[in-house]
C-alpha cells in the first residue's frame, strides 16, 4: 500500500465506527476519519498508519455527505463536547442503534438479538443538567487564530479538545446547556481571570482555580455552582460566590470542592458550602431527587425518565420481587422502581450518593430501599438476600470481571443491564451469554450530537433444556 503518514488522501466514507469517525478502506485496509460522515468525498490527512488499520482526518469536504447539517455552534469541529453536531438528528439515531448491534456482534459474539429502533431524546440542545468546566493556564488556539498570528495564551475556561488532558478551547457558551448556565460560566470566568490567584496548569500542576461545574434541575429553576480549587482559601472564592448569588437567584447552592490530587476529576476531598444549600432538586417520574455536587444523577433529566421506564418494563415486576440495583447513584432507579418490587437493595461507591439516596426515600415516603455503602467488587455478598431481579448500572468502564462471575454464581432470573457504553455492556453480556437468553436491547438518546448512547438490555436466566 502506497499510502504514507502524512499524506492527502481522497476518501469517500462508507459507515460510521465507534468513536464517532468515518469509516472507510485503501487497499483493503480500515481507515478511521475524524470529521467525516457516510457518503461524505473528503480529502483526508492520513495521521497514522498502522498494519491493521490507519487513523486520518477530514480536512476539506468535497462532496458533503447528504445527511450533514449546518452546526450551529461556533465551536464544532474543536470540542470535545459534542462531535456530531453536523449530522442530522435522525442519522444519528440511527447510527447509535448501528453501534450497539456492531458491539454485540464483534465484542459479545452475540448474534441475532433484537436491537430496537433508538429512543430519540425530547430536548437535542439545552438538553444536559450537568456541565464541568476546566480551567487551563493556557488557552488551546484553534488553527484560525494560529494562521492569524494570535499567540495570546490566556487562560482558558472550557472543554477539552477531543482525545487530550491538558488542551483546553475556551469557551463562551456551550448549547448542550440552558442559556442561563452560559451566563454563569461567563461571569465566573471573568471573576477567575481578574482574580489575584493563578489558574490550575495541567501540565505543570499548580495554580488554584481548577474546575467550574454547573449543574441545573430540569423540573425546578433550581441552579448549583461547583468551583472546584486544589486549596481552601474561603477569601478568595467567597466573594465570588457572593456576586453569583446576588446576580442569579436562581443558584440556590453554591459549593467549593477542594483537591490536591493530580487526577483530572472534579471531585473534592471535602467540601465547603458557600451559598444556600449543599444540593439542587429535580424530579423523574413524579419523585424528587435532592442532588449534591459529587453525586451521579443522570445528565438529562428527560431522557431519564425514558431510560427508567424502559429498564422497569425490562425487569416485569409483579410487586413480590427482591430487587437488586448495582451501581445505584442516588437511588434513582430503585426509588423508580419501588413501588412494583416488594423491596429493592441499592448498592454503591459513593458515601455522598449513598447518603443522597436515603434522603431520597424519606423524602419520596418510599420505605422498601435500602442501600448499601461499599465497592460492589467486594460487597456483593453482604445483601443476606436472594435476588430475583438484578439491575446493574456501572460505570463506562462496565463491570469487572470478579463481579461478573459473582453476578452469575448470584443465579437470578432477570438482569436488566443499563449501559452509557455498549462496548462494555457487549463485553460483560459475552461473559454471561453462557448462563443467560440475551433477549433483547433498547438504546436510548440521552446525548443528542455526541456518538454517545445509552442502552438497556433484558437477559433472562437459562434453565436446562433452554
Ligand atoms: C452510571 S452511574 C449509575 C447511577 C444510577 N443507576 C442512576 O441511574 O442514577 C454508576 C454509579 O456507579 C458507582 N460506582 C462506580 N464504581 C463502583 C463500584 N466499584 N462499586 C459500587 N459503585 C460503583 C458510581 O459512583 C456511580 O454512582
Amino acid at each position: 500500500m502506497a499510502v504514507k503518514k502524512g499524506e492527502l488522501v481522497e476518501l469517500v466514507i462508507d459507515s460510521t465506527a465507534f468513536g464517532g469517525k468515518g469509516f472507510t478502506k485503501i487497499d483493503g485496509v480500515a481507515v478511521f476519519v475524524e470529521g467525516a460522515i457516510p457518503y461524505d468525498r473528503v480529502r483526508a490527512k492520513i495521521l497514522k498508519k498502522r498494519k491493521s488499520h490507519m487513523e486520518a482526518r477530514a480536512i476539506e469536504i468535497l462532496a458533503p455527505s447528504p445527511f450533514r447539517q449546518y452546526p450551529p455552534c461556533k465551536y464544532s469541529g474543536f470540542c470535545g463536547g459534542c462531535k456530531w453536531q453536523f449530522l442530522k438528528y435522525d442519522q444519528q439515531l440511527e447510527y447509535k442503534r448501528q453501534h450497539a448491534i456492531d458491539a454485540l456482534e464483534h465484542i459479545g459474539l452475540i448474534k441475532g438479538v433484537t436491537v430496537h429502533d433508538t429512543i430519540p431524546s425530547d430536548l437535542v440542545f439545552g438538553y444536559r443538567n450537568k456541565m464541568e468546566f476546566s480551567c487551563s493556564d493556557r488557552r488551546w488556539l484553534p488553527p484560525d487564530e494560529w494562521e492569524k498570528g494570535n499567540s495570546d495564551n490566556d487562560v482558558a475556561l472550557g472543554l477539552h479538545v477531543p482525545g487530550t488532558f491538558d488542551k483546553i478551547l475556551d469557551i463562551d457558551a456551550c448549547l448542550l446547556q440552558p442559556e442561563l448556565g452560559n451566563n454563569l460560566l461567563r461571569d465566573v470566568k471573568q471573576y477567575i481571570k481578574n482574580s489575584a490567584e493563578p489558574v490550575y496548569g495541567l501540565r505543570s500542576h499548580s495554580g488554584f482555580w481548577r474546575y467550574v461545574v454547573i449543574r441545573n434541575s430540569a423540573s425546578y429553576e433550581e441552579w448549583m455552582v461547583n468551583i472546584v480549587t486544589a486549596t481552601e482559601k474561603k477569601d478568595e472564592v467567597q466573594p465570588l460566590a457572593d456576586m453569583l448569588k446576588d446576580a442569579y437567584p436562581q443558584v440556590v447552592s453554591i459549593v467549593n470542592n477542594i483537591t490536591s490530587k493530580k487526577a483530572g476529576i472534579a471531585v473534592g476531598e471535602y467540601e465547603l458550602l458557600l451559598h444556600g444549600r449543599s444540593f439542587i432538586k429535580d424530579t423523574i417520574g413524579g419523585f424528587d431527587f435532592e442532588i449534591s455536587a459529587n453525586s451521579f444523577f443522570q445528565t438529562n433529566t428527560r431522557g431519564a425518565k425514558q431510560l427508567y421506564a424502559t429498564t422497569l418494563e425490562y425487569c416485569s415486576l409483579s410487586g413480590g420481587e427482591t430487587v437488586f440495583d448495582l451501581y445505584s447513584g442516588t437511588g434513582a432507579i430503585a426509588i423508580y422502581l419501588s413501588q412494583y418490587a416488594k423491596e429493592v437493595i441499592g448498592i454503591e461507591i459513593a458515601e455522598s450518593a449513598i447518603e443522597d439516596s436515603r434522603r431520597n426515600c424519606q423524602k419520596n415516603n418510599v420505605s422498601n430501599c435500602r442501600f448499601i455503602l461499599g465497592d460492589i467488587r467486594t460487597c456483593l455478598s453482604d445483601t443476606g438476600k436472594t435476588a430475583d431481579v438484578l439491575v446493574i448500572d456501572p460505570p463506562r468502564s462496565g463491570i469487572h470481571k470478579d463481579v461478573v462471575r459473582q453476578v452469575i454464581d448470584m443465579g437470578a432470573e432477570k438482569i436488566v443491564y443499563v449501559s452509557c457504553n455498549p462496548a462494555t455492556m457487549a463485553r460483560d453480556i459475552g461473559l454471561m451469554k453462557e448462563q443467560y437468553h440475551v433477549m433483547e436491547v433498547q438504546p436510548v438518546d440521552m446525548f443528542p450530537h455526541t456518538y454517545h448512547i445509552e442502552a438497556v438490555c433484558r437477559l433472562e436466566k437459562k434453565h436446562s433444556g433452554c
